[in-house]
């Protein structure tokens, strides 16, 4: 952690070119135990409100989980279901020609599920429902604003979703409402490793102009 953060809230984060920020974030999995100041994990949730919403409903909730019992709590749901989940990769990462990156990001996913009682934040990101339906959509561009501000000032972080599965054991324990369910599970913290370009295909092999043409690419 950057020594001089405590004075330094308001002036962290500030002078990241904004397109050099979205290139550069990527899920960061490998996460330090130490605290996150709650004035940063403020400052990140407050680049979240910034998002836009249907209506501007604003209809984002944060919850920020930093108690090392309350974390435990979650980890080892997310860790039950996750490892469910991520048995099929894992038995055909098993495969001799199964791509190297892919498997890293599954050895990366398994280390995240393996340490997250130790990531000192879980911020939950839930939000309102509209007659009756959850509203992911309009969470995910004030998660996405959360993961750049995280990239900004230094946090590391990756967005989850896992924990749907067992989301309303977790909701109730968080006092999430059925009115106000969880969608994403943010764990935050200082990161081990860099931040780096992640591997994306090209914008040429996505990008068309006046009607879908995948024959031309
Ligand atoms: C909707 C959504 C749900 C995701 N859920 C999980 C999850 O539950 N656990 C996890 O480890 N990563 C999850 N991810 C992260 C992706 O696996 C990650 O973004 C992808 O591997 C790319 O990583 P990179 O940016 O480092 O290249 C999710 C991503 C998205 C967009």
């Amino acid at each position: 952690m950057p020594t001089d953060l405590a004075v330094d809230i308001e002036r962290i984060g500030e002078d990241i070119p904004l397109l050099e920020a979205i290139r550069t974030t990527r899920a960061i999995r490998r996460l330090k135990p130490d605290p996150v100041p709650r004035a940063l994990i403020r400052k990140v949730c407050e680049a979240g409100t910034f998002a836009p919403s249907g209506g501007n409903r604003q209809p984002w909730v944060f919850v920020a989980v930093t108690e090392s019992e309350r974390r435990a709590f979650i980890a080892e749901r997310y860790r039950r279901v996750f490892h469910e989940y991520i048995a099929p990769a894992v038995e055909a990462a098993q495969a001799p020609d199964f791509p190297e990156r892919k498997r890293r990001n599954i050895r990366a996913a398994m280390h995240l599920a393996d340490t997250l009682h130790t990531v000192p934040v879980h911020l939950v990101v839930a939000g309102w429902t509209r007659r009756g339906q959850q509203q992911t959509q309009g969470l995910f561009p004030a998660i996405q604003n959360i993961l750049l501000a995280c990239r900004a000032v230094g946090l590391g972080a990756s967005l989850t979703t896992v924990h749907t599965a067992v989301q309303r054991e977790i909701d109730d324990y968080l006092n999430l409402s059925e009115e106000t369910p969880s969608c994403a599970l943010i764990p935050i913290g200082w990161p081990i490793g860099k931040y780096g370009t992640p591997p994306r295909r090209s914008v040429d092999e996505c990008l068309y102009f006046e009607r879908f043409s995948p024959e031309a690419n």
